[in-house]
Formats: C-alpha cells, sequence, structure tokens
C-alpha cells in the first residue's frame, strides 16, 4: 500500500520493442513538461508510487511479461478505450478548449460519436480511480495530473472518502465561453470530476481564476479566500451535491520552474559538447534564434516561422547573418490535424529555404527528431529564444533556455504563455497573432547589447529557479496535509 500516489496519462518510460527482433523491450523517457517536471519532483520521492497509462503495443507487453520501473504501475487499458479517452475527448475536446484552439465555424460538433467517446473518457478516468483506491493506504494522499484524468477525483472521493486528493492542471483553463460549449451534462461531469478534490493548483492565478469563475454549478456555490498557515494564499470554490455537504475545494497557484543545477549539469554532458560541436560548425558565427517544442498547434510555429521570414524581407541586413534553429518534433500524430499541422510547418521552412537561402547559407534549420542533448545544444548557443505561443500552461522550454545559455539570450515571449506573469519584465512580449510584431521582437532581440542580455538573462534564470519541481511537489503535498 502506497501513502503518496500520482496519477497521470504519460508515465515517465514507454517501451519499445528493440530492432533487432529479439522480443526484448527498450524503455525511453516520456516527452512533455508533465513527464519532465514529475520525473524530477520524484526522484526524491522514492516512497511513492506512480500510475500511468500504457500507451502503446510496447507498454502493454511491459505490463503482460511483468517488465516495469521501481515505482511505477503502469495500467493497461483496453486500446479502443484507450483511444476515445485520449484522441478522441483528451486530445481533441479538452485541449482545444483549454488553449482555444477550434475553427469555430466547423468544430467542435458533439454527437452521438462524442457521447460515445465521453462514455470511453469516463471508464479510462474509472480505471485510474479503481486502481488508486486499490493501492493507497488509509489517509494516503493522490495527487492527480492533468486534463487527461479530470473526472478521477469525483470518482476516486465516492471510491475511498478517506483519502486526501489533490488535481493539477498543466495547461491553461478553458475561459468561461469556451466552457459553455461543452453540453451542460457533460461540463457539470467535467466540473465535479474536479471538484471530488481537497486541492486544485495551477501554474497561474489566469487559469486558477478560469477554472474558479466557470465554477459556479451549485446554488450552494459561492468562493472563499484564505492562507495556509504558512502564508500561502489560497481562493477556494464551495459547493453541495444535492442532499449532500457543503464541501471546500481550495485552489492554489504553483509556478512549476526548472532545477537550475540539474539542467546545467544535464547540458554539460559530452553528447551535448558533441552536438554543440557538430551545430556550431553548422551555423559558423552566425547569430541564433531557437526553439524547442513538440510540433503542437497551440506553440504556434507557423506563425514563428512567418514572424521570422518578414524578418529577412523586411531587414535584409540580416541575411546571411543568423541562422534559425527550430526544433519541432511530432507529436500526437494520431490525429490528422496534427500530420497537417507538422506537414505545413516542414512545408514553410522549406519555402524560406528557397526563397531566402544562398549557397552557404540556410535561413532555418528544422529539426524534427526528439533529441534532448540536441535541443540542450541549441539552448546554449541560442541568442534569441522565440516562446511564442497563442495559448500554454507555463511552457518549461521559457525558464530552460536562459539557465543553460552561454552568452545570455534576449527571450521573445508570448503574452498568451504561463510563463510570461513571472518572465514578462525582462522578455520582449509579443501578441502571439502578430506577426509584424513579433518580427520586430526578434529584430529588437537580435540587436540587445551584450551587458544587457546579460543582466536580463541573469534575472530570467533566477525567476525560472525559483520552484524548482522537487520544490513544486512538496508545497502540494504540505498544502494537501494541512488541517482543515
Ligand atoms: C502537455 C500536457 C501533458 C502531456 C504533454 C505531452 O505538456 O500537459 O500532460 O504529457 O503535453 O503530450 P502527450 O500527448 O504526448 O502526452
Amino acid at each position: 500500500m502506497a501513502s503518496v500516489l500520482v496519477a497521470s496519462n504519460r508515465g515517465p518510460v514507454s517501451y519499445v520493442p528493440r530492432e533487432d527482433g529479439s522480443g526484448a523491450l527498450d524503455a525511453r523517457r516520456g516527452g512533455g513538461g508533465l513527464v519532465s517536471g514529475l520525473s524530477a519532483a520524484l526522484a526524491g520521492q522514492p516512497e511513492a508510487l506512480w500510475v500511468c497509462a500504457a500507451l502503446s503495443d510496447g507498454d502493454r507487453e511491459a505490463v503482460r511479461t511483468g517488465v516495469s520501473e521501481p515505482g511505477v504501475r503502469m495500467l493497461p487499458v483496453d486500446p479502443v478505450v484507450y483511444d476515445g479517452a485520449y484522441n478522441g475527448i483528451a486530445n481533441s475536446v479538452l485541449w482545444f478548449l483549454h488553449h482555444h484552439l477550434y475553427d469555430i465555424p466547423v468544430a467542435p460538433v458533439f454527437d452521438a460519436e462524442f457521447r460515445r467517446m465521453w462514455e470511453a473518457y469516463r471508464g479510462y478516468n474509472r480505471a485510474f480511480a479503481e486502481a488508486l483506491a486499490a493501492e493507497a493506504a488509509e489517509g494516503a494522499e493522490v495527487l492527480v495530473q492533468d486534463y487527461h484524468l479530470a473526472l478521477v477525483p469525483g470518482q476516486l472521493r465516492e471510491l475511498r472518502p478517506d483519502l486526501r486528493i489533490a488535481h493539477f492542471t498543466h495547461t491553461p483553463w478553458a475561459s468561461h465561453e469556451y466552457l459553455r460549449m461543452l453540453p451542460e451534462d457533460i461540463r457539470e461531469e467535467l466540473l465535479w470530476g474536479m471538484l471530488g478534490a481537497d486541492e486544485l493548483g495551477f501554474h497561474t492565478w489566469a487559469w486558477a481564476s478560469a477554472f474558479i469563475s466557470g465554477a459556479h454549478i451549485d446554488s450552494a456555490g459561492g468562493t472563499a479566500a484564505g492562507s495556509s498557515p504558512s502564508g500561502d494564499p489560497w481562493r477556494g470554490v464551495h459547493h453541495r451535491k444535492a442532499g449532500g455537504p457543503v464541501r471546500n475545494t481550495r485552489v492554489r497557484v504553483y509556478p512549476l520552474g526548472v532545477d537550475g543545477d540539474e539542467l546545467r549539469a544535464l547540458a554539460h554532458r559530452p553528447e551535448v559538447d558533441d552536438r554543440l560541436a557538430a551545430l556550431r560548425a553548422e551555423v559558423g558565427d552566425r547569430k541564433t534564434i531557437v526553439r524547442v517544442d513538440r510540433t503542437e498547434l497551440s506553440k504556434n510555429v507557423v506563425r514563428g516561422l512567418l514572424a521570422y521570414r518578414e524578418l529577412l524581407r523586411e531587414r535584409p541586413e540580416w541575411r546571411g547573418r543568423v541562422v534559425h534553429l527550430a526544433s519541432a518534433y511530432p507529436s500526437r500524430q494520431d490525429l490528422a490535424v496534427y500530420r497537417d499541422y507538422t506537414a505545413a510547418v516542414a512545408r514553410l521552412a522549406e519555402e524560406i529555404n528557397t526563397e531566402l537561402g544562398t549557397e552557404d547559407w540556410q535561413p532555418v534549420l528544422l529539426s524534427v527528431k526528439d533529441d534532448f542533448a540536441r535541443s540542450l545544444a541549441a539552448y546554449r548557443m541560442a541568442d534569441v529564444a522565440l516562446i511564442n505561443p497563442v495559448r500554454d500552461g507555463m511552457n518549461l522550454v521559457a525558464k530552460e533556455i536562459p539557465v543553460v545559455s552561454e552568452a545570455g539570450c534576449a527571450l521573445v515571449l508570448s503574452t498568451g504563455a504561463g510563463a510570461y506573469e513571472e518572465l514578462r519584465e525582462d522578455a520582449l512580449t509579443v501578441n502571439p497573432y502578430d506577426v509584424s510584431e513579433t518580427a520586430r521582437a526578434l529584430h529588437e532581440a537580435l540587436t540587445t547589447g551584450p551587458s544587457e542580455r546579460a543582466d536580463r538573462t541573469k534575472r530570467l534564470a533566477a525567476k525560472a529557479t525559483a520552484l524548482p519541481p522537487r520544490r513544486w511537489f512538496l508545497d502540494q503535498l504540505e498544502a494537501l496535509r494541512e488541517p482543515r
């Protein structure tokens, strides 16, 4: 029985069959901000149990043959249920709502097919709730992660009222108008699922407030505010299900940061030095604009490339003197809209290179491989970091690059990133839809003098490391243990 449990869709590793046909499985590190933050946090919690889903055939094979990592339990959810829950609801509905990504004239469509997928989402959440209920010791703390598992707190509370339950959202939370697009019964089920938690965590007050303003779902509902013994503020939602007692769910903000020492150590491993040497040879003494993202609709990679093209068109003095190192590695390729987006990114990079490149200068070096060592090498070389998401829960890359960049980098940062709340003062901030403004900010970033860049980078790095993953996690655990 575990006394601290964490639940998330993606776990710390995924298994891939070895290519030699031997049937053996290789473990790979999972991608994305949630996994990197939680892996670092849990490294100091050997007694914790991490419950995650088996995502692929390789993962299901690992479960079947008893291959696992210590402290990790993978749930072998039926592949059809998993597809409906992950692709159908989590990534096509909840992700789109929270990031405001819908192309409104054609989507969303809530029809019979949607109802079938919601059923799958409910079942998939239930599988987690049941596994957690079975593994948790009396009075244990359970920390549920992200929009994939929004119904788990409510379901788990019904199974195990003795547990202390927290939920953390790594994405933004949909604005009230967006949330109201959901059919009413589904919206209520979603909110009641979340309100099953004692504690709800978000990366910023913008997302926490969006949740609170959307959560007035019962006549007994109301809001409250207060602070914990340590002085941390919380806001809360009172709620009562028909006939039940009034309960209070506290809402707090934990802006996840990076562990500076650990990241710098990672960035100076020999394989990163090798990648750095190779990149330096390609780039020469030109300046660099660096971005590293999953090829994700919300990351706004296409407008980032358009801004870079406008910079080169409008200010020809930069031609031949700058290289855009863009890592945009594939993500969620089961969804057609992501495959199309990935293709659009590659096409535009190619167009820019054809239009503006010369024999000895390629304006965009696009890398579509998820190669962490190469990303770190690019961070070290960054003169400018381009972070222009339309809407983003936090965006850890905005925090990682200033910590690692060697000569200090100028940060071009979208107002839509969660990191904007903390980093805005020392960044060049841009409206993510305004390509011309982004192009001007790139120019300004490239021309920022070395001492101003160094000063700003120092302050950015200090803010980026203010709440490293371990502290982020322990703060939530302490809040969950507070007497109520
Ligand atoms: C975001 C989400 C995470 C997710 C990650 C990668 O950071 O908040 O929950 O794991 O993206 O996405 P994926 O669909 O590949 O797990």
